[in-house]
This record gives structure tokens, C-alpha cells and sequence, in this order.
């Protein structure tokens, strides 16, 4: 059985990854510190595959704790490497701390990989590396654009290290980035989503806490863009078919199919919907009426952008399936499930 080492296992993308990676056979080691996850979502892993995954309670940032992990699992096949801090308004406050988390974690990683013999690994990057394209949908031959914040600029640094990394041709190292575009809803079991830490700053989670009562209404960032509506363009991915993804590019790692010793893959639908759009979506998809104004634009904020997912479709054999009613209905089944817990 291959071993996948995967940080950030217990938050938001890592928990349905390592439950996709369990559906496929194989053995998952977490490393989270439950800075921003709690343990529930372990059981929930388990509750949903039959199998509950290795566990350690351990910060990336930890290098002896991490290497004495890389040696109590001696033989990993591959690293997944979610756990990073993803809050773009705090990084602006915090900077310090999302480079120390963001960079210092991944060069802790790729400082021990060679030490134990571990060749792979797969980094989760972000659309935002793209800023504003110049034409969409966006490809991965679009070039980089300054990030707009300390957050977006860690996912370009982490980039341009594994690039190096991988250039130096250091001991057969292998990796794929894949760019996530927006990830939403939850496992459709609503075993395990999305659980932001106060008030959400992303849309969906900020949709659904709404609906069902928490704040009184949906802030609606600008209606004054360049855009058929005027709201923002995103392209909305579905976390199960998003996890998904990862499995097929660990497929690609292992099986030696690689073309390139570092590949970009762009995870996304390949439409584009509008902030107005995902509202009318949520209240066809839940019949439920949400209260929203418009106020003015968030400062950051890209106008529109979609991807082009072709390389991912052809090359990784992955496509985004899950229709934008049944997500929302996931992260909506998932928010009646966590406000159970919160009355508890
Ligand atoms: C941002 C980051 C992205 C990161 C993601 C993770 C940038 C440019 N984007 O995505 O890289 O991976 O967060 O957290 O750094 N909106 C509202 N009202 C709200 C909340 C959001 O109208 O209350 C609008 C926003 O203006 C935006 C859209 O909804 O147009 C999506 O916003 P959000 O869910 O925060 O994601 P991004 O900003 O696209």
C-alpha cells in the first residue's frame, strides 16, 4: 500500500482529500496542528471511508518533530502539502506570521524530503498567483502577477522555491502544483466542510451562515464592475471533485507518467459565475430567500477570473462534475449540521 504523507490533512480541502486518497487505497499519514481544523474531522474521515488515517498533532514549522515523523513512517510515497494559513485580509495585519507558517513549513518539508528518501510532492497554490489575466479563461502559460497581499505572495514564493528546488535536479525530485480556483461546499455526507473561525470573510461560508440566521445579511462587494451584473467572476469548484484532483495527480507522481519533473495543473470548472449568480444558485438550490446589499468594492478584490482546465482534463484525466445546485445544497446540508453542534 503507497503512504501519502498529507499536512494540513484535517482542514478544509485536506480532510476530503485524505478521503478521496483513502477511496483510492492508500494509507494517509496526517500532520495538522488544529490551528484552523479541529480533530471531529478525523472521525469524520473515518465515519465516511471505514478507516481512520495516522494522526499527528504537529507544526510543519516543528523541524525535529518533523523529522522524527518522516522516520516513524519511513517509506513515504508522497507529500501533500495543504497546511499553510489562507486568510488574505489577515496576512495583510500579519505578515510575519503567514511567511514564517507559509514559507517556513515548506522548507522545512523540502529540507527533509531528501533526508529520507521522500521524492514527490504536490503543492496546493491558488488562482490568485494569476492576479487579474489578461485573457480568460486563464491557462497555466499565463504569466504571474504581483500579488496583492502577503497571503497571495506565499503561494507565488512557495511556487518559485519548488521550482528551484526542482531545477537544481536534486536527487530525482518530482512535483505538481496544482492552482486551485474557489473552492466550496462540503462532503455530501455532511461528515466534514468548511469550519471558518469567526466571521467568514469567504463568500459561500458567509452565504450559508445567512441563510440560516447567524448575521442578518449578505454584504455584496461592488456591482459597479466590469461584468454582465456587475459583481465579481469566480470560478466556483466543488471540494469533493477539487480533492478529487489531487488523486489523480498522485497517480501521475507514482506511475512515472510525468513529462516534466514539475507540472502546473489549473483545478477549476471552466465557467465563470457572478457573486449575483451564486446567490440566485443558493436560493434555487435551498428555496431559501437571502437578505443582501450591495456595499462598496473589498479592497484585493480581482474582478473576474475563470479557468481554462483543459491540461488537468486531458493530461490529468480530471474533470469537475458536481453541479453548482448540489454544492451549494452540500455546503448548506453541512451549515444545518455545524449549527446543530453550535446549539449543543
Ligand atoms: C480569496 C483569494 C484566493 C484564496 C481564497 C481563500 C485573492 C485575490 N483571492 O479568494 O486566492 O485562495 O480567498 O480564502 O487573494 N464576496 C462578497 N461578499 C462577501 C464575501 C465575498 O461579495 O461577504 C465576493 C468577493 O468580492 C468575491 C467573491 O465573493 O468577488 C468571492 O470571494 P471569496 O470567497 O472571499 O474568495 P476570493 O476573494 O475570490
Amino acid at each position: 500500500m503507497k503512504k501519502i504523507l498529507v499536512t494540513g490533512g484535517s482542514g478544509y480541502i485536506g480532510s476530503h482529500t485524505v478521503v478521496e486518497l483513502q477511496n483510492a487505497g492508500y494509507k494517509v499519514i496526517v500532520v495538522d496542528n488544529l490551528s484552523n481544523s479541529s480533530i471531529d474531522a478525523i472521525a469524520g474521515i473515518e465515519r465516511i471511508t471505514g478507516i481512520k488515517p495516522h494522526f499527528e498533532n504537529l507544526d510543519c514549522l516543528d523541524y525535529v518533530g518533523m523529522d522524527h515523523l518522516f522516520s516513524k513512517y519511513e517509506g513515504i510515497d508522497a507529500i501533500i502539502h495543504f497546511a499553510a494559513s489562507k486568510a488574505v485580509g489577515e496576512s495583510v495585519e500579519k505578515p510575519v506570521l503567514y511567511y514564517r507558517n507559509n514559507v517556513n513549513g515548506l522548507m522545512n518539508i523540502l529540507d527533509l524530503m531528501p533526508i529520507h528518501g521522500v521524492k514527490r510532492i504536490l503543492f496546493s497554490s491558488s488562482c490568485t498567483v494569476y492576479g487579474q489575466p489578461d485573457a480568460l479563461p486563464v491557462d497555466e502559460t499565463a504569466p504571474t502577477k504581483p500579488a496583492t497581499s502577503p497571503y497571495g505572495n506565499t503561494k507565488q514564493v512557495c511556487e518559485e522555491i519548488i521550482r528551484d528546488v526542482i531545477n537544481s535536479g536534486c536527487c530525482c525530485m518530482q512535483s505538481i502544483i496544482l492552482r486551485y480556483f474557489n473552492p466550496i461546499g462540503a462532503h455530501p455526507s455532511a461528515e466534514i466542510g468548511e469550519l471558518p473561525h469567526g466571521v467568514p470573510t469567504n463568500l459561500v461560508p458567509y452565504i450559508t451562515q445567512t441563510a440560516i440566521g447567524l448575521r442578518d445579511k449578505l454584504s455584496v462587494y461592488g456591482d459597479d464592475y466590469n461584468t454582465p451584473d456587475g459583481s465579481c467572476i469566480r470560478d466556483y469548484i466543488n471540494v469533493v471533485d477539487l480533492a478529487k484532483a489531487h488523486v489523480f495527480a498522485v497517480n501521475r507522481m507514482l506511475n512515472g507518467t510525468q513529462d516534466q519533473p514539475l507540472e502546473y495543473f489549473n483545478i477549476g470548472t471552466g465557467k465563470g459565475l457572478s457573486v449575483f449568480e451564486l446567490i440566485h444558485a443558493f436560493e434555487i438550490a435551498t428555496g431559501i430567500k437571502l437578505p443582501y446589499e450591495v456595499v462598496a468594492r473589498r479592497k484585493g478584490d480581482i474582478e473576474k477570473v475563470w479557468a481554462n482546465p483543459e491540461r488537468a482534463n486531458k493530461i490529468l484525466g480530471w474533470k469537475a462534475e458536481v453541479s453548482i445546485e448540489e454544492t451549494l445544497m452540500s455546503s448548506w446540508k453541512w451549515e444545518q449540521k455545524i449549527n446543530e453542534n453550535r446549539k449543543a
